[in-house]
């Protein structure tokens, strides 16, 4: 396991709270879709808070290359951030990114200067200005428009989900059929690099990876939206407690199939069989966890009943 996955794993398992040189420093974990892969990508980093909105800065530790997860917001402003919480276990919430400019931009990074001195040692080590990054968490109490939009968007990546599925499920049955370049849409602005000059099986593993990259990221990002959820429609909290418990369940699932796709395919029609057969177990009961999602939540969303 790496260091980040270990800092990860403490922050979750404590409350948002982690030893050794993070000690009594304020971190958050975002969550953020790859660029080119789509994949979820998470990493600890500092923050300071100012009202409503968590701030987080770009700074690499001094290095001239911008981190990744910065060059993904970029590419997509929707992260979500874990936290500690006062009930004592780390809540995940959906967040807006904004790349803070000017006066605004310049206020905060000094007052984080102020509060770390290593802030400015990394400024001083690099040419590049450190970016300030504001992430807005998403408040469906004000905004009905924004509420009903968010129900079409899950209804769209669902319908995304399904249908690059079923693709999946075809270039399965027949690897000669898979398409040569697989994109799960959901992945935001992500499109898989061009796999000209890939093999069948190299092409296949990429078109799994697509889709699995996209549904750890759709649910990554309920996960997140659940939590607003939760606050304004208290009735819906049995629900969600069950979405999230399979969210869980399908992302085990996941892990498992892709160290199946590290492990494997070569290509040849047995191991075609097994990751197709691992993908139908991992994806068994998706199209009712689906239909259980829209049945529940559509409603609310729509302002039909909450
Ligand atoms: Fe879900
Ligand atoms: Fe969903």
């Amino acid at each position: 396991m790496g260091w980040n996955d270990q800092i990860i794993n403490e922050f979750r398992e404590n409350n948002g709270r982690v030893g050794g040189m993070f000690e009594g420093v304020p971190l958050v974990l975002i969550t953020t879709a790859g660029v080119r892969s789509g994949k979820p990508h998470t990493t600890p980093v500092v923050c300071l808070r100012e009202g409503g909105r968590v701030v987080v800065f770009g700074s690499n530790m001094g290095k001239d290359r911008h981190p990744d997860w910065y060059r993904n917001i970029l590419g997509t402003a929707q992260v979500t951030l874990e936290t500690g919480t006062e009930e004592g276990r780390v809540r995940s919430y959906s967040t807006r990114a904004v790349v803070l400019q000017g006066e605004e931009r310049d206020r905060l990074w000094e007052r984080q200067c102020a509060l770390d001195p290593a802030f400015r040692a990394y400024q001083e080590k690099t040419e590049r200005q450190i970016p300030v990054i504001a992430l807005h968490p998403l408040d469906l109490s004000a905004d009905p428009a924004r509420t009903r939009l968010v129900g079409e968007q899950l209804l769209a990546h669902h319908r995304d989900l399904r249908a690059e599925l079923a693709r999946l499920r075809a270039s399965l049955l027949d690897p000669a059929s898979a398409p040569a370049s697989a994109s799960v849409s959901t992945s935001a602005s992500a499109s898989a690099p061009a796999s000209e000059g890939l093999g069948p099986a190299a092409q296949l593993r990429r078109h799994c990876l697509a889709f699995c990259y996209g549904l750890q990221l759709h649910h990554t990002r309920e996960d997140g939206a659940f939590t607003e959820f939760e606050r304004v429609y208290p009735h819906l909290v049995p629900v969600i407690t069950r979405l999230r418990a399979e969210h869980a369940v399908v992302e085990q699932g996941l892990r498992e199939f892709e160290e199946l796709l590290d492990a494997a395919p070569s290509g040849a029609d047995g191991e075609v069989g097994s990751v197709r057969a691992e993908l139908e177990r991992v994806v068994a009961d998706l199209e009712q966890h689906f239909a259980y999602e829209e049945e529940q939540l559509l409603p609310a969303l729509r302002g039909d009943v909450g």
